[in-house]
């Protein structure tokens, strides 16, 4: 289908002249990154302190905090930098748009792709033809968390906003040809709450041709850290498990995660990976909860003495410890030939308006345009380092289980007016208008509208999915 593109409202950057030959490594002002990181800590903080307080796990001082656990520190950071500047590609990408891409440096992960499909600009759609792909109304299982329009959000423009690749077009969506391929299978998210939000996104795109009585949603199922929806006719789930770090932490309680002090077990992953067993489909992600602290409290030893031991580690190089261990998993357990394997980039935050030229901008509050006409690469306190680092671990630590990378982080980027801001909840309860006038308090730039954002990284799985070919019958 020929669809009218629009330059003029086109946010594809445009081809600067001089790429800036700025270090990959250095992405972030040290001034922009310490209040991102504040506010991202202060903001996660509030939205945990959620049902009950009482049973928040008090895991106060340390008992024993060093700063170097057990591993080769040089040697990581080495490697860690490495990868950091293979993070850095995407910005030198940004400005060879009109330019045939360079040649990879390695071959990449996934099956040979004729097209970059995060390579592109956001195209507005004001039919709303393609985009959204549903109505808020329509979809039952949406929470209140997500829809902006009910919670009275009054511009709907965030909607009809469509990813518009480069080289092609992505196919067009169809929920039924994606149930067929679902049906009798499994296609499970893990991982923290924005995974979450794309999840509550794939199960509104697949439920609208599921007729009503033929299909339920139990949440917290399997000691609570399981959400699953079904299509009875189809046999089919889609799935959400919480596991924040994909790892084992301290904050896995999937309702009850208000800790003060985050920590991680680096290692250990059997007891979330366990119930990831079986499923067809695997879409992984992490990231959010990695911006707390600069440095991330690594469990030391065996874990003991519970989560009060513990090391301080820098957050790449924790990140790419956990990756690692997450992707051994991943080569010993899983059949490439009856499951594909999706990890998904960093969603970025918008909390920084100065960043895109919004000076007395607070937060994401009143934001109803993408990102347009940028002629500088985006510097919105986006972690780029953990993004580089998570190709990194792809491409050298899967050897027998391709994962294909769902690279969202820039395209995301543009995407300031998509979030939920003050159209949503805070400690269970929808904000009320004193609440919704405070945006610096209480504005959410990190989770998403829906439909909205989230409902085009599930496109791009859709895309993957649909094009595959069939896998082998089993049994
Ligand atoms: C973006 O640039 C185009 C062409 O210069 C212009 O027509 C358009 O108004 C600009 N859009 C915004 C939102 O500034
Ligand atoms: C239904 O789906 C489950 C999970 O994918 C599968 O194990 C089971 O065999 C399916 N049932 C039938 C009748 O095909
Ligand atoms: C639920 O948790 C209990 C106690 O930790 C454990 O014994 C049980 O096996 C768990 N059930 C499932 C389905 O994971
Ligand atoms: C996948 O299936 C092919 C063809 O049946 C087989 O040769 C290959 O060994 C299988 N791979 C794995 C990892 O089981």
């Amino acid at each position: 289908m020929q669809h009218r593109r629009k330059p003029a409202s086109s946010a594809a950057p445009s081809a600067a002249k001089t790429p800036p030959s700025r270090r990959p490594t250095a992405p972030l002002s040290l001034a922009g990154l310490l209040v991102a990181v504040f506010l991202v800590a202060t903001f996660l903080y509030n939205e945990d302190v959620t049902k009950s307080t009482s049973a928040d796990v008090a895991v106060a001082g340390s008992v024993a905090t060093s700063r170097s656990p057990e591993l080769s520190r040089r040697q990581q950071q080495e490697e860690a930098q490495e990868e950091a500047q293979e993070g850095g590609d995407h910005q030198e990408k940004d400005h060879q748009q009109q330019q045939p891409p360079p040649p990879p440096e390695q071959p990449p992960p996934q099956r040979a792709a004729a097209c970059d499909l995060y390579q592109g600009r956001w195209t507005f759609d004001a039919a709303g033809e393609l985009s959204p792909l549903y109505r808020e109304s329509e979809c039952e299982f949406l929470t209140e968390q997500v829809t902006c329009m009910r919670n009275g959000r009054r511009d709907d423009s965030y909607q009809k906003w469509r990813w518009q690749p480069a080289g092609c077009d992505l196919p067009r969506f169809d929920a039924a040809l994606l149930l067929e391929r679902l049906r009798n299978k499994r296609l499970m998210f893990v991982g923290d709450s924005l995974n979450r939000n794309q999840w509550e996104s794939m199960v509104c795109l697949v439920q609208s041709v599921v007729p009503r009585g033929q299909k339920t949603l139990q949440k917290f199922v399997n000691n609570g850290s399981l959400n699953v929806f079904t299509a009875h006719e189809y046999n089919a789930t889609v799935e959400f498990y919480w596991a924040p770090f994909l790892v084992q932490s301290n904050s896995d309680d999937p309702q009850v995660h208000s800790v003060m002090d985050r920590v991680i077990a680096w290692r250990a992953i059997a007891k979330h990976a366990n119930k990831w067993k079986g499923v067809d489909y695997l879409v992984f992600n992490t990231y959010i909860w990695w911006l707390n602290t600069f440095e991330m409290k690594v469990l030391k030893g065996g874990g003991g003495g519970g989560w009060s031991k513990y090391a301080l580690v820098d957050r790449p190089v924790a990140y790419r410890e956990v990756l690692k261990t997450w992707a051994k998993w991943v080569d010993r357990h899983i059949d490439p030939n009856r499951t594909t394997v999706f990890f998904m980039g960093m969603s970025p935050n918008h909390i920084t308006p100065w960043a895109w030229g919004n000076d007395g901008g607070i937060k994401c509050a009143m934001e109803t345009q993408p990102i347009v006409n940028r002629t500088a690469p985006l510097n919105i306190g986006t972690d780029w380092r953990l993004h580089g680092v998570a190709r990194g671990v792809l491409a050298r630590h899967l050897r027998r289980v391709p994962v294909h990378f769902v690279d969202i982080t820039a395209l995301s980027e543009f995407r300031k007016d998509a979030h939920t801001s003050v159209h949503t909840l805070r400690q269970g309860k929808l904000l009320t208008p004193d609440q919704q006038a405070d945006p610096k308090t209480y504005a959410d730039c990190i989770h998403w509208c829906l439909p909205g954002l989230p409902d085009t990284w599930n496109h791009f799985i859709y895309a993957q999915i649909i094009s595959s070919p069939l896998p082998p019958l089993h049994h």
